[in-house]
């Protein structure tokens, strides 16, 4: 088979390097790709993500059996439903059901209406009507923008001061245009934190490894949110607390997804808070994770091929996992995420690989002198894999010295809570 992954950062990577060892996939194609996908032997077609008539001419003249979706953007414009009236067979959900992350409000809408438990909200369109609903909730201030975001649309606001800063850059400043018309503001949830993955044909489902995001910038969760610095997987959880997820919250996201009559064919993302009172849902994503995917593509113990070719065709495959654990610590850009700074000669030896450790690319091209350079926020991938957590976190950071760069962002405590 022949099969067109569309995206270009470190998750499509690793689906395509999944896709590599499948003995089933005769060639990887990627769209736009970058060149580091080169290396894993894809094909690259420089066609945007949004260029829907060029996408579907790729599929046509390349032969592709199926296509797999990463990034959220074409989701959210409906590529799936543009593909599938052309009975191209897809790996992603639907254009409504992608709606699940496109709109936060759609979103919490459909967790009320199933009864799944979340944080309470109020829609604010103002900065006087977020000043008033901040009255209902206590510091610290959850705010977020409606939209898609690219993971920057949240704001943890310690105080009533913060909160109207945000509110006056998402409604005043317009800083997320379209994306920030409407805004949430909502309970704030104590806890840990975990990305629960399941992959689904929309009607059962089979979950993924559990693994966890480190979303802000710096050691120790602080700074800015950021699209993900690093993660680890697969987490040890409470087979209780698990039982507990799959009764309240996943099975019943499927019953909501059938009875709105949504189409739903992919990786299903719910990003969860572990807290006191239970687990709460704080927001579901419409694709696999970026970087959970980097962890959960190595595990499983079969072939991706064929499991992502069942589900292009409404077939939930049955899955099983290898008993070793993965991290994945991201280096990202200097200026990561307000604005990156691109075309910093990379140094040490980008090609570097041991059997248990590899660099993936998310930001990266090569310059004219053929020196590879940043091209956006998140650069590297450095992945390590081992039989346990430690082992694969210590794989993961001696392949992060092969590669360094004026200003590059790291951070050196990815997985140490787990730990
Ligand atoms: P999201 O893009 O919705 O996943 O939010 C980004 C990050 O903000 C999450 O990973 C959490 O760390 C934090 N966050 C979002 N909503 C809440 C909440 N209601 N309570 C506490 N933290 C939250
Ligand atoms: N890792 C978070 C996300 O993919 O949105």
């Amino acid at each position: 088979m022949r099969v067109l992954v569309i995206g270009q950062g470190g998750r499509e990577h690793a689906i395509i390097r999944g896709l590599k060892l499948s003995p089933s996939i005769t060639e990887v194609h990627a769209l736009p790709g970058r060149e580091g996908f080169s290396l894993d032997e894809a094909i690259c077609h420089p066609i945007s993500v949004t260029d829907f008539e060029g996408i579907y001419r790729t599929v046509e003249q390349c032969n592709i059996s199926y296509v797999i979706i990463g990034p959220e953007d074409p989701l959210a414009l409906g590529l799936s439903d543009f593909l599938r009236e052309k009975d191209v067979l897809v790996v992603a959900p639907s254009q409504g059901a992608a709606q699940l992350e496109s709109s936060k409000i759609y979103s919490k809408k459909f967790m009320t209406e199933f009864d799944i438990p979340t944080s309470s909200y109020d829609i604010v369109q103002s900065v006087e009507q977020t000043l008033v609903a901040a009255k209902n909730y206590k510091a610290p201030y959850v705010f977020k923008v409606d939209g898609l975001a690219a993971g920057k649309g949240v704001y943890i606001c310690q105080t009533l001061e913060e909160l109207k800063k945000a509110s006056i850059e998402v409604f005043e400043d317009h800083k997320f245009k379209d994306a920030g018309l409407t805004a949430l503001l909502e309970e704030f949830q104590e806890g840990w934190e975990m990305s629960y993955l399941v992959l689904t044909n929309g009607d059962d489902y089979e979950t993924m490894p559990l693994s966890q995001d480190h979303k802000r910038l710096k050691d120790n969760d602080l700074g800015p949110n950021t699209g993900g610095m690093g993660a680890v997987g697969p987490l040890n959880v409470d087979p209780e607390l698990l039982k507990q997820i799959k009764t309240e919250i996943l099975d019943k996201t499927m019953q909501g997804l059938k009875k709105r009559n949504l189409l739903y064919r992919g990786t299903l993302y719910v990003g969860l808070m572990i807290t006191k009172e239970g687990p709460r849902v704080i927001e579901y994503n419409a694709r696999f994770g970026d970087p959970e995917a980097q962890i959960i593509m190595p595990l499983l113990d079969g072939e991706w091929g064929e499991v992502f070719y069942q589900i292009s065709k409404g077939i939930l495959p049955e899955v099983s996992w290898k008993p070793l654990c993965v991290a994945c610590v991201v280096i990202a850009a200097e200026n990561y995420p307000e604005s990156p700074k691109r075309g910093v000669v990379i140094k040490g030896d980008i090609l570097h690989e041991t059997t248990s450790s590899y660099f993936l690319h998310s930001g990266t091209v090569k310059n004219k002198n053929s020196d590879w350079c940043t091209d956006g926020g998140r650069v590297l991938n450095a992945i390590g894999i081992g039989s346990t957590m430690k082992e694969a976190l210590s794989n993961a950071y001696k392949q992060a010295k092969y590669s360094y760069w004026d200003g590059m962002q790291i951070r050196t405590d990815i997985g140490k809570k787990i730990l």
